[in-house]
């Protein structure tokens, strides 16, 4: 079968992190994570992305519940591998868990999640949070070796980072855009062989996202900074819907 022209549908999972930097730059609750989760819905967003940090700069403990409450669509949760956020995924249950690596010094997730390092480290908390009957996703680099340790963990997903494409993008290096949507499609192209349903995300703009949205295995986009940057000048509901036009033109 060619894929390309039998593309599977791609979705869209709205990060609503910055959302609440907003809120949290004046202390107070506007605006408010929840209102954001329930356009992304009413737009028709597949999902509601917010990473808990460790210093919860953004999204908070209590918002979890409000944002499953206030809409149907899956929360995928984004936490780092600690006992402590292991505890709060499985008393939320949200849809899914994406295993990311989490620096206190980091202005955002900067790489992938090194799960080749921390195997061992990983078993038990992929184990409890499948048991739970949340799907796992590891945020990790397009790397033959990451995806080798996601299979032997058992992960049913994993989310490709896509900074060093988006850098690369903002560079104008196009040798290093072509060789990194090379990678990251023969690394999807490798996950899907072996089960696993690869997602991407990190860095996504109206001007990048469609070399991405085009690798036919990749099931589902995380965008989260852009598009609320965005919905400053256009609203949270264009933006969104332009982002979908553009995914949906090269599916
Ligand atoms: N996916 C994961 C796992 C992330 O951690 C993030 C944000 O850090 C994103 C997607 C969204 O990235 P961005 O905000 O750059 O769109």
């Amino acid at each position: 079968m060619n894929q390309t022209l039998h593309p599977r549908p791609l979705r869209l999972g709205v990060n609503i992190d910055h959302v609440a930097t907003i809120r949290n730059a004046r202390g107070g609750d506007h605006p408010d994570p929840v209102r954001a989760a329930q356009i992304v819905a009413s737009v028709g967003g597949d999902g509601i992305t917010a990473h808990l940090r460790e210093d919860r700069r953004h999204i908070r403990d209590e918002d979890l519940a409000r944002i499953q409450q206030a809409t149907n669509l899956p929360l995928n949760l984004e936490m780092a591998a600690t006992r402590e956020m292991l505890a709060i995924a499985l008393r939320h249950k949200p849809h899914a868990a994406c295993i990311v690596p989490e620096k206190r010094e980091e202005r955002t997730t900067e790489g992938g999640l090194d799960a080749a390092g921390l195997h061992n480290t990983l078993v038990p908390i992929v184990d409890e949070l499948r048991g739970a009957g949340i799907r796992v996703s590891l945020f990790i680099e397009a790397d033959e070796r990451q995806l080798d340790t996601a299979l032997r963990l058992g992960a049913p997903v994993v989310e490709f980072h896509t900074g060093e494409y988006a850098h690369a993008f903002l560079d104008g290096n196009r040798d290093k855009v072509e060789r990194e949507v090379r990678r990251i499609s023969d690394m999807a192209a490798l996950a899907a062989k072996n089960g696993i349903e690869p997602h991407a995300g990190h860095g996504l703009t109206f001007e990048n996202v469609q070399p991405i949205a085009a690798i036919p295995q990749i099931a589902e986009l995380n965008i989260g900074h852009y598009l609320i940057g965005e919905a400053v000048f256009v609203g949270l509901e264009n933006a969104i819907r332009r982002m979908r036009e553009l995914m949906d033109e090269v599916r």
